[in-house]
């Protein structure tokens, strides 16, 4: 069943974008919107009444022009071609959370089938999940994230990886959502000697650089690296620019790799997944521990030099708003 919308932009490719009621969907989604593009949302149910933060962000995405589909799960293949068929599907962007990343495969095998879309990006949102090797059970969902990867290249199916390292936010090691929280307010934990850097990105960048190389033809059949030197930071200079816009100091403790790893071993999910990943950032430097030069690698600042990316500075401002607003 198909829920039209009153005011459908007309953008060059139609995009399918699936998990737009999530964390990272919802930026893709957005960004889809304002790129002017027919941007359908493939929700689960929308009856989410359980979820009213769900339920929100799919009527204010419906509000914005977006139109839904819904009453079918990606599992199902027929489904899934019917959709891209019926709707002259060209781009399809999955953002299914870290349980859900073999539901995926469907999807793969839908779009070999139909034969018709341009551009398949599947749920990444992340590392380089073919380099980066983190303990368990972080591994454990990049071997899934490979295994859709494999499936994707063995059928031929055109796709781009989205690796856009980490959402710009305080890097709690227990939060998979991160910036919906507000950085520390009585004491920083900082991972090892807080040396160790990554790179930071607004949510509205994922989204909007997800956007631009959909159909960027230097994109095709490459992962998409994102490394803003504008956000190129360690936890004690994060700190530090927190500290600036608190106007106080805070207590610095430190979280040795052994803690970060004894979280990662209690296995508890999400939370223990985030802590290996935690690990793979600020202790062994996984998203700078490489250079991207590979024939099937672009780094995005690269493709568009003229684009400029939300600083970590404005970021932190918003955290500022928020807690003003709270007061
Ligand atoms: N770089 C970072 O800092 C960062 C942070 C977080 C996540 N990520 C990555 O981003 C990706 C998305 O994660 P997330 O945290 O945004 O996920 P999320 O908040 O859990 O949202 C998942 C979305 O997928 C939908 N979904 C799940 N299974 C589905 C199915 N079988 N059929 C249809 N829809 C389905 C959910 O729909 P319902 O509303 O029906 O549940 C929801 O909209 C993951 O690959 C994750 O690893 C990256």
């Amino acid at each position: 069943m198909t829920v039209s919308s009153p005011c459908v932009g007309e953008g060059q490719g139609r995009v399918l974008i699936i998990g737009a009621s999530g964390f990272i969907g919802e930026f893709i989604a957005q960004a889809s919107l304002d790129s002017g593009r027919t941007t359908f949302l493939l929700v689960r149910s929308l009856d989410k009444g359980a979820i009213p933060s769900k339920s929100k962000t799919i009527n204010s995405l419906h509000d914005k022009g977006a139109i839904l589909i819904h009453q079918g799960v990606i599992e199902d293949q027929e489904f899934v071609e019917g959709i891209l068929k019926d709707h002259k599907i060209d781009i399809v962007i999955s953002a299914v959370g870290g349980a859900n990343i073999l539901n995926q495969l469907t999807i793969v095998k839908a779009i070999k089938a139909v034969g018709t879309i341009k551009r398949f990006l599947p749920s990444e949102f992340g590392h380089d999940v073919d380099r980066a090797n983190p303990v368990e059970p972080g591994l454990a969902m990049y071997k899934e994230k490979r295994m859709v990867r494999r499936l994707i290249e063995e059928s031929g199916v055109p796709y781009t990886y989205i690796c856009c390292n980490s959402i710009a936010s305080w890097p709690y090691y227990d939060n998979t959502h991160p910036s919906e929280v507000i950085p520390p307010l009585d004491h920083f934990q900082i991972y090892g000697d807080g040396t160790v850097k990554a790179y930071f990105v607004d949510g509205s960048d994922i989204g909007k650089f997800t956007m631009k190389v959909v159909d960027d033809i230097r994109t095709l059949n490459k992962s998409v690296h994102f490394r803003p030197s504008c956000n190129f930071l360690n936890m004690n200079e994060l700190s530090s620019l927190w500290e600036k816009k608190i106007g106080y100091m805070l207590p610095r403790l430190t979280v040795t790799e052994d803690d970060l790893l004894a979280a990662a071993a209690e296995n508890i999910i999400p939370q223990s997944i985030v802590a290996s990943f935690t690990h793979d950032i600020f202790i062994k430097g996984c998203q700078v521990n490489f250079s991207i030069d590979g024939p099937n690698e672009v780094e995005v600042s690269n493709l568009y030099p003229d684009e400029t990316f939300r600083t970590m500075d404005e970021c932190f401002d918003d955290f500022v708003m928020k807690m003003d607003r709270w007061n």
